[in-house]
């Protein structure tokens, strides 16, 4: 039997704070329910939070691990865990394919240990195909949610924990923003912070406004709770998070500009890093750029995706700009902040693209001078307008147009990043390099990746650094 609500309404919503309260009291039951789990099992409940897509996911993911922490399971990044919860995206097929792909695996360890949990949530459940898809050929899968109910994510795992249904429980949509509920976070000296979520856009190639609904700022007062609270537990730098920020507050009731926003939580002490994504490039207002210009705290960074150069092509995808416009931001910002890094991403195969259009994204990608682009090969997305469009493009051409592409992406950053070369500045220490384990890795405020000889009690803390060796798209610095 499948215990199944995929409503089309919000009539569920209750406030935020009943709703939190609400919530709270199944984490209490939850409690309970995984420690008498645990008894009978003989040891102590393990789960596994896998995640995939964007840093919004990401976020949400460590939602997901706090609660889970909290009512008593122990994380691990292993999927042989009791519990393993996919937290998907489907902003590409390929996203789609690694899920099902790795689904596949989870379901034979399941067949071995049939106390084995396994969930899935986040955008790619907010499909209706998909659901399908799963209740047909993954038979095995307990628990599936989708973006809009996350914050139900106590209730939903008492009724998991409670049941040996498939329980699936997907909203259309929601007004609510539930604060408060326990997270943890990945890094301790950093964290996001959601400012907004959902999309209005409609960029026609995209999926995202269908399956995080539409555009909703949190209240400056809760970001900057929020924001003081993570200082307050020794986080220095914060990503603010939403899929156009630039358009922060224009929902909200009080006046705020996503620029304003960021002056105050510039006056947060010990808040020494700030950093932001996504920006959409035709809300970018003046006023952004001469608050970035005169801030300490704002980093030298700028994630500014152009999609293609083609303006023929942005205006099919509803970019509501033209290659020029883009052009004229970006000699803005340069002129205004000199030190400015900008990264960028980029479609190739959009309907109706043409090697010549194709051209035009390679002169702009040489013209703007992108220390780093994301150059993805366009995805069909059910539902949104691209995918209806007629002139869908020929695989081996798109390939081709993909390598050229790709070829003066790495030529140009590699070109931006050799001038780095001899400056110094201060990096945010993240871990200790991967390869060796005698040397540290961070950021610079540009975001440019930096690593150094250093030991672990680094962590955290801001290092100064000169660039001395150039390895392409990275540096190997030294503490000075
Ligand atoms: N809100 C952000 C982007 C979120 S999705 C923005 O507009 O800037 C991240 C990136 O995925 C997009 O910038 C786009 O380059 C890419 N993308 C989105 N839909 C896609 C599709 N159908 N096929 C290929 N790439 C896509
Ligand atoms: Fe998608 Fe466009 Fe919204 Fe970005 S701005 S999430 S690309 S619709
Ligand atoms: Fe993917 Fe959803 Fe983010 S579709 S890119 S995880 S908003």
């Amino acid at each position: 039997m499948i215990m199944m609500n995929i409503s089309m309404k919000t009539t569920k919503e209750t406030t935020s704070e009943k709703e939190l309260d609400l919530q709270k009291q199944y984490m209490e039951q939850a409690k309970q329910l995984v420690s008498i789990k645990a008894q009978q099992l003989g040891h102590p409940l393990t789960c596994c939070v896998t995640t995939f897509g964007c840093q919004m996911n990401s976020r949400d993911s460590e939602k997901l691990s706090g609660i889970l922490k909290e009512v008593g399971y122990q994380l691990t990044d292993s999927e042989t865990a009791d519990f393993v919860i996919y937290n998907t995206c489907t902003v590409r097929d390929n996203a789609n394919q690694r899920v099902y792909g790795r689904l596949g695996v989870l379901g034979g360890m399941k067949k071995k240990n049939k106390e084995k949990k396994i969930a899935l949530c986040g955008c790619m459940m907010q499909e209706l195909s998909v659901i399908d898809k799963i209740k047909k050929s993954y038979s095995f899968v307990d628990l599936i949610f989708g973006t809009h109910n996350i914050y139900k994510f106590p209730e939903l795992l008492c009724h998991m924990l409670n049941d040996n249904h498939m329980i699936i429980d997907i909203w259309d949509e929601t007004k609510a923003i539930v604060e408060e509920l326990p997270v943890e976070r990945k890094y301790r000296f950093k964290s996001g912070v959601n400012i907004m979520f959902g999309c209005n856009n409609f960029c026609s190639y995209c999926i995202v406004p269908y399956v995080r609904g539409r555009e909703r700022s949190r209240s400056s007062k809760d970001i900057l709770d929020e924001i003081n609270t993570l200082a307050g537990q020794g986080v220095v730098e914060v990503m603010l998070l939403g899929q156009n920020v630039n358009s922060y507050g224009k929902n909200l009731e009080e006046k705020i500009t996503f620029a304003k926003l960021l002056q105050e939580v510039e006056k947060i002490d010990s808040i020494k890093r700030i950093r932001f994504m996504t920006s959409h490039p035709k809300d970018l207002s003046d006023e952004l750029i001469e608050v970035m210009q005169n801030s300490a705290k704002i980093c030298r960074h700028l994630h500014l995706p152009l999609q293609s150069g083609s303006s023929r092509i942005l205006q099919q995808m509803n970019r509501r700009y033209t290659a020029e416009d883009y052009l004229a931001l970006v000699k803005k910002l340069r002129n205004s902040i000199p030190d400015l890094s900008l990264t960028t991403d980029l479609i190739v195969g959009f309907p109706g693209e043409t090697k010549e259009d194709v051209d035009e994204t390679i002169r702009m990608v040489k013209e703007v001078g992108f220390e780093n682009a994301f150059t993805f090969i366009y995805s069909k997305r059910t539902g949104t307008p691209a995918a209806a469009m007629p002139n869908q493009c020929n695989p081996a051409e798109v390939s081709a147009n993909f390598d050229r592409l790709l070829k003066a992406v790495q030529e140009t950053a590699r070109e931006r990043i050799a001038g780095m070369e001899k400056i110094t500045g201060e990096v945010l220490v993240e871990e200790v390099n991967e390869q060796d384990a005698n040397m540290v890795t961070g950021r610079l405020s540009n975001n440019l990746l930096v690593h150094f000889n250093g030991s672990k009690d680094l962590i955290g803390t801001f290092v100064n650094v000169r660039l001395v060796e150039n390895k392409g798209f990275y540096y190997i610095g030294e503490m000075i």
